[in-house]
C-alpha cells in the first residue's frame, strides 16, 4: 500500500476490527467521507463495507508515524476494542504529537442490573478466588490470555473461539468450543444449560451485540465474573456511533 506515482489522500484513519468500527465505516462510506480503515491482521472485519481497508499492523511508532505520513491522514478515530489499549494508548500518544486530532470511540460499560450475579475484577488472575472447586467455567475472554487463567486448575474450562486455531487447550482441564457471533439469548441459554456451566468469565467490552450471553446469565442465575477495562487514553472519547460520526463531521 505505498503510495509510488498517483498517492490517494485519505483524510481520516479509522482504527477498526470491532462491530462499532464496522458500523461506523458503513455509515462513512455511505456518506462518502473520505476516509481509511485499519484492522490487524486477523481481526475481523465484519460486515463487507464500501470503504478503502487495510489490515496488519503498522510496524511500531514508526510504522505508525511513517503511514500517517505518506497517507495524508488529518485524524484518526479509534473504534478498536476498549481491551486493544496498546493500540489505543499509541495511537493517542502519537497524534498528540503529530498535531492530528484523535478521538477513542469508549462505547459504555455494561452495568449490573436487578437478578444479575457479578463480581468485577481488575486481572484474570483473581478469578480462582471465585469459582468453586469442580465448578464449570465458560471463558468468554477469547483465546489470547488463557494462561491468566491457570489458577482455575480443577476446575473445567471451556472458552470459546471464533475460528478454529493450531494448537492444544493450553490449560489441563479445558477446551475450545466454536461459535460465530452474533448469538441470541435463547442461544446461550441453551448453550450454558447443555454445557453445564456454573461460571461466566466476561471482559467488560459493553455494546448490545455481546450482552446476550449477560442476559442468559441473569435468567439461569450464573455467577459472572466481569473484567474491568483498563483505563482510556488521556484524549477526546465519544460514547456512541453518532457522536463519533458528530465529532467527523466537525473536523
Ligand atoms: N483485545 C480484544 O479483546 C479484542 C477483541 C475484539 C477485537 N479486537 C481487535 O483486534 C485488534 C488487535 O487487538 P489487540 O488486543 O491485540 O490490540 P493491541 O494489543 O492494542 O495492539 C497490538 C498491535 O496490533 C496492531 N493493531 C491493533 N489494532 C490495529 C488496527 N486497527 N490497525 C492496525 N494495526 C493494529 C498494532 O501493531 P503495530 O505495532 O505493528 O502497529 C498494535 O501495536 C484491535 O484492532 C482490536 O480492535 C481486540
Amino acid at each position: 500500500m505505498s503510495g509510488q506515482g498517483a498517492k490517494p489522500l485519505m483524510t481520516l484513519l479509522l482504527l477498526g476490527g470491532t462491530g462499532t468500527a464496522t458500523e461506523i465505516a458503513a455509515r462513512l462510506a455511505r456518506s462518502g467521507h473520505d476516509a481509511l480503515c485499519s484492522v490487524a491482521g486477523g481481526a475481523r472485519l465484519g460486515r463487507t463495507v464500501d470503504l478503502p481497508q487495510r489490515e496488519g499492523g503498522f510496524g511500531g511508532e514508526a510504522g505508525f508515524r511513517a503511514f500517517v505520513k505518506e497517507r495524508g491522514i488529518r485524524a484518526v478515530l479509534d473504534a478498536t476494542h476498549p481491551f486493544a489499549s496498546r493500540i489505543s494508548e499509541r495511537s493517542a500518544r502519537l497524534c498528540a504529537e503529530m498535531g492530528l486530532p484523535y478521538c477513542l470511540v469508549w462505547r459504555p460499560e455494561w452495568v449490573p442490573e436487578p437478578g444479575d450475579r457479578w463480581i468485577f475484577l481488575d486481572q484474570p488472575e483473581e478469578a480462582a478466588a471465585h469459582v468453586p472447586p469442580a465448578a464449570v467455567v465458560f471463558l468468554a475472554t477469547g483465546r489470547a490470555g488463557l494462561e491468566r487463567f491457570s489458577d482455575l486448575r480443577g476446575r473445567y474450562l471451556y472458552c470459546r473461539q471464533i475460528q478454529p486455531k493450531e494448537g492444544d487447550f493450553p490449560l489441563p482441564d479445558g477446551e475450545f468450543i466454536l461459535g460465530t457471533p452474533p448469538f441470541t439469548v435463547e442461544e446461550e441459554v441453551a448453550l450454558f444449560r447443555a454445557l453445564r456451566v456454573d461460571v461466566l468469565v466476561v471482559r467488560n467490552a459493553g455494546g448490545e451485540g455481546s450482552r446476550s450471553k449477560l442476559l442468559a446469565a441473569r435468567q439461569l442465575g450464573l455467577l459472572v465474573l466481569m473484567l474491568n477495562r483498563p483505563p482510556p487514553p488521556d484524549a477526546p472519547l465519544v460514547g456512541s456511533v453518532e457522536a463519533a460520526l458528530d465529532w467527523v463531521a466537525q473536523l
